[in-house]
């Protein structure tokens, strides 16, 4: 199955990022023909500075790669390597409707967070729409909050392929639910915007000032304590063995253990789970010719696909014979 999906380069990825889409986008390239790309063209919607970009993306890159994404099979590429979603894109704006992306909920909420309200912003749907369909992608694997924009991407397809002929592929979205929402050490999703994360590889001593920082309710070390209510016990959710959840489950109901027990364990674990791939991922930051390849390699196997349907379209609509 040809599966598709697109990461924006505005941070370094976070714990959240990796827990709730990272590590599902790793584990289905096995069994399916994966590409994956940094979309630096929807990053521009929120105005990035250009210096911090370029390093985002390499960032991104070099933790899918330290985290096991095998380039020789997966295809991984920068979007503006690939400049045939632009030209996609327009025609696709050409026959989409002004309510279809009036109605799209991301717009309304990244200008309620204050980004401006620009053309980019708005005409978003129609650029993902484009990456997708350009593949013929079958399943976009996204986190619940782009479910809208597959759907516009759907309709997209129904319409063109209505009015032009079968020629696109009209994909499904896989709602990455395997974890809930990671959250932050303020107790709100995690998320860049909200100032809140811990870094995939960020030093030891960086991770345990942060989780010494998690918020938690005001508990007497004596008194039993909610683990399903506790941000510390989410997190270790993710990367403590069923056992010791277990142990630690029973300790909050016992009573008789303190929150800085717990977050002294959650920074032990984390480091350990990420371990394997540290070195990895130190090589790869002194080899950036090597990260630099893999992304152009990948755009020039992505172009090529992307070439194809391009021209398939363009007699479709009439700008070619
Ligand atoms: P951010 O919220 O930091 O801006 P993005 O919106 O760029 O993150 O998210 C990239 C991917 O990571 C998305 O698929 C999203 O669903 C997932 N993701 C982001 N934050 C979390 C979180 N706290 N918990 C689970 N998944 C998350
Ligand atoms: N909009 C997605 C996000 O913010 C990123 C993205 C861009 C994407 N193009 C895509 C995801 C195509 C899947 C498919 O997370």
């Amino acid at each position: 199955m040809r599966i598709l999906s697109g990461i924006q380069p505005t941070a370094k990825p976070h714990i959240g990022n990796y827990f709730g889409a990272m590590r599902q986008h790793l584990s289905l390239q096995q069994e399916n023909e994966a590409f994956y790309f940094i979309a630096d063209f929807h990053a521009l919607t929120s105005s990035p500075d250009p210096a911090q970009m370029q390093q985002y993306i390499l960032d991104v890159a070099m933790d899918y790669l330290a985290l096991g994404l095998d380039p020789e099979k997966t295809v991984l590429w920068r979007q503006s390597d690939v400049p045939e979603v632009i030209e996609l894109a327009w025609i696709l704006s050409c026959i989409t409707p002004m309510g279809l992306l009036q109605r799209c909920t991301s717009y309304k909420d990244k200008v309620a967070q204050g980004l401006s309200p620009n053309h980019g912003l708005f005409a978003y749907p129609v650029l993902q729409a484009a990456d997708i369909l350009i593949f013929d992608s079958q399943l976009v694997p996204v986190g619940a909050d782009q479910k809208q924009h597959i759907e516009v991407t759907r309709d997209i397809a129904i319409r063109f392929n209505n009015k032009f002929g079968e020629i696109f592929v009209i994909p499904k979205e896989h709602i990455m639910k395997s974890v809930a929402v990671v959250p932050g050490v303020d107790g709100r999703k995690m998320s860049k915007s909200y100032d809140n994360t811990i870094g995939i590889f960020e030093p030891e001593n960086k991770v345990k000032k942060k989780v010494m920082r998690i918020v938690t309710d005001s508990t007497p070390v004596e008194e039993p304590k909610d683990a399903d209510k506790c941000n510390v016990f989410a997190l270790l959710k993710l990367v403590a063995s069923d056992e010791e959840l277990h142990q630690w489950r029973q300790k909050y109901e016992a009573g008789g253990t303190g929150y800085g027990t717990v977050k002294k364990r959650l920074v032990e674990l984390l480091h350990e789970f990420f371990e394997p791939y540290r070195q990895k991922r130190a090589d790869l930051e002194n080899n950036l010719d090597y990260v630099n390849k893999v992304l152009t390699d990948g755009a020039q196997r992505a172009r090529k696909v992307a070439r194809n349907k391009l021209s398939e379209v363009r007699r479709a609509v009439g700008l070619e014979t």
